[in-house]
C-alpha cells in the first residue's frame, strides 16, 4: 500500500513510525514532514492547508491512502478534497471537523446526542460573558470558540483575567469548571462502528506539578493503572458512539479520528473537548503500544469496513513520552538553535519523534517550532517507560531546553 502522511509534527511522525514497521506498507510519503520523518518516509513540500494541491500529490504519488494528520486542514476540508479525487482518506470531512473546529458546534451535537459534558454558554458581547462568569462562579473556564492550537483556553480563579480573555475574542465558550484527573481517549470510526484505542494522559501545563501556563502537552503516558475499570467501555456507550451516530444523523458523517478529552469528575465522566485527529503527545503512547499494523486498520476507517477488523492487538506493557520544548515555549519560543545527541537516544532504549525541527544547511538538525521533539520509551511497566524516556530525554542537547521532569511519575508510583 502506498500511503501518503499530510503534517510535519510529531504527531505525524509516530504514524509514520508505525506505518515505515507495517509490511503492507510498500511506499511512505509524507508532506510536509520535518526533519525527522524525513529519516522513515519520503518528504514533498506542499501547502496542507490547500485541498487541491494535496490531491494532485496523491494523485501523483499513486497514493492508495492518505491520512491527514493535524486539525487546520481537516478543518479546511482537504480530506473532501482528496475523497472528491477518488483516493482513501483517514480523516473527517470539513464539515465533520468542525467537532474540533468550533467549541459551540461541540457543545451543540453532544446536547443532541445526550452526551455528558460542562454546562456552558456561548457568549459575544461582555454583558453576556460578565453574566456568565458570575453564574459559574470560580474558578473561571474561559474558551476561544474556533481553533487556537490549545492556547484559546483560560483556566482560572482571576475573574478580571477571564474577563480580559473573552473579550479578546470574538464568540467564546464560558463553561462550569470540571474537577477530577483528565483521560483522553481516542477511537478509530468510519462513522459508523467506533473501534477505541487505550487510554492516555497528557500532561498540559508548561512545568513540574502543573504548574505555569496550558501548552499543547508536555508528555503523556498509558496506561493508566489507576483509571476505573469499564473505563474505556463506559467511554464507547455515553460517549463515542452516540456522538459518531449524532454525527451521522445530522448527514454529516465522522470518519477518522475522534478524540474525547474527559474528566473524571466527582459527579461522573464529563467531555472536556472533542478533537477530529490524532492527539499530541498522546499519540506517541498510544502507537507505541498498538501491536495491530496500523495501515489496515486506518484503511478499514476509509472505507466503512471497521466492522470487518480483527479486534486491536496492545502491548501490555507501558509507554512514556517526555515533551522537549524550546526556552520561551509558549509564549515566545526560541527557534534556529541546533540539536545534539539525537543519535544517542536509541543506545538509552527511546526513540525520538521530531515535532518542531528543521535540517539546516549543512544537514544539521535546528529547532524550528515551540514543542521540538518528544522522546518515547516502552517498558514492563511505567517506572522502566519513564526511566528509559528519561534517559534517552538527557543525552539531548539544545540551548535553552525546558522539559517537565514528573511526566507519569505520580502513576508510576
Ligand atoms: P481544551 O482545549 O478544551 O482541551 O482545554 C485545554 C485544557 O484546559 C484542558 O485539558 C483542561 O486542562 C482545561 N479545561 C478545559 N475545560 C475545562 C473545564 N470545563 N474545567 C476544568 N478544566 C478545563
Ligand atoms: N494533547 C492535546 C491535544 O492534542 O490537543
Amino acid at each position: 500500500m502506498k500511503v501518503l502522511v499530510i503534517g510535519g509534527g510529531a504527531r505525524e511522525h509516530a504514524l509514520c513510525r508505525s506505518l515505515s514497521q507495517d509490511p503492507a506498507v510498500t511506499e511512505l510519503h509524507c508532506a510536509p514532514g520535518n526533519a525527522g520523518i524525513a529519516q522513515v518516509a519520503t518528504v514533498h513540500p506542499v501547502d496542507q492547508l490547500d485541498g487541491a494541491a494535496v490531491a494532485a500529490l496523491a494523485r501523483r504519488l499513486g497514493s492508495e491512502l492518505v491520512v491527514v494528520g493535524p486539525e487546520a486542514p481537516l478543518v479546511a476540508g482537504v480530506s473532501d478534497a482528496v475523497r472528491a479525487a477518488g483516493i482513501p482518506v483517514f480523516g473527517p470531512s470539513g464539515e465533520a471537523a468542525q467537532l474540533e473546529g468550533s467549541k459551540a458546534f461541540a457543545k451543540d451535537v453532544m446536547a443532541g446526542a445526550g452526551v455528558p459534558t460542562a454546562r456552558s454558554y456561548v457568549c459575544v458581547t461582555e454583558a453576556e460573558a460578565v453574566e456568565a462568569l458570575d453564574a459559574f462562579g470560580a474558578p473561571y473556564v474561559v474558551k476561544d470558540d474556533g481553533l487556537a492550537a490549545g492556547k484559546g483556553v483560560v483556566v482560572t480563579d482571576d475573574r478580571a483575567e477571564a474577563l480580559a480573555h473573552a473579550l479578546s475574542c470574538d464568540r467564546v465558550v464560558i463553561e462550569e469548571y470540571l474537577d477530577g484527573p483528565e483521560v483522553s481517549l481516542f477511537a478509530i470510526t468510519d462513522g459508523v462502528t467506533v473501534l477505541p484505542l487505550v487510554p492516555a494522559q497528557d500532561f498540559k501545563r508548561a512545568l513540574d506539578d502543573d504548574q505555569g501556563p496550558n501548552t499543547g502537552g508536555m508528555g503523556a503516558y498509558s496506561p493508566l493503572p489507576w483509571a476505573p475499570e469499564g473505563l474505556v467501555q463506559e467511554v464507547l456507550e455515553t460517549v463515542l458512539q452516540p456522538t459518531v451516530d449524532e454525527l451521522r444523523h445530522r448527514g454529516t458523517p465522522f470518519s477518522g479520528l475522534l478524540y474525547a478529552g474527559l474528566a473524571l469528575t466527582s459527579r461522573g465522566t464529563r467531555v472536556i473537548e472533542f478533537n477530529a485527529r490524532f492527539g499530541d503527545p498522546e499519540t506517541q503512547v498510544v502507537l507505541a503500544r498498538l501491536r495491530t499494523p496500523l495501515a489496515g486498520v486506518l484503511l478499514a476507517a476509509a472505507d466503512g469496513t471497521l466492522d470487518t477488523l480483527e479486534p486491536l492487538r496492545w502491548d501490555e506493557g507501558a509507554a512514556v513520552t517526555v515533551v522537549v520544548a524550546s526556552e520561551g515555549y509558549p509564549a515566545a519560543p526560541r527557534t534556529g538553535d541546533p540539536i545534539g545527541g539525537l543519535d544517542e537516544v536509541e543506545a538509552e532504549g527511546a526513540y525520538v519523534l521530531h515535532a518542531g525541527t528543521a535540517t539546516g544547511p549543512d544537514g544539521e538538525v535546528l529547532s524550528s517550532g515551540g514543542r521540538v521533539l518528544s522522546v518515547t520509551a516502552t517498558g514492563a511497566d511505567l517506572a522502566a517507560a519513564r526511566e528509559l524516556a528519561y534517559r534517552g530525554v538527557a543525552r539531548i542537547s539544545l540551548k535553552g531546553c525546558q522539559y517537565r521532569s514528573d511526566i507519569a511519575l505520580r502513576a508510576a508510583r
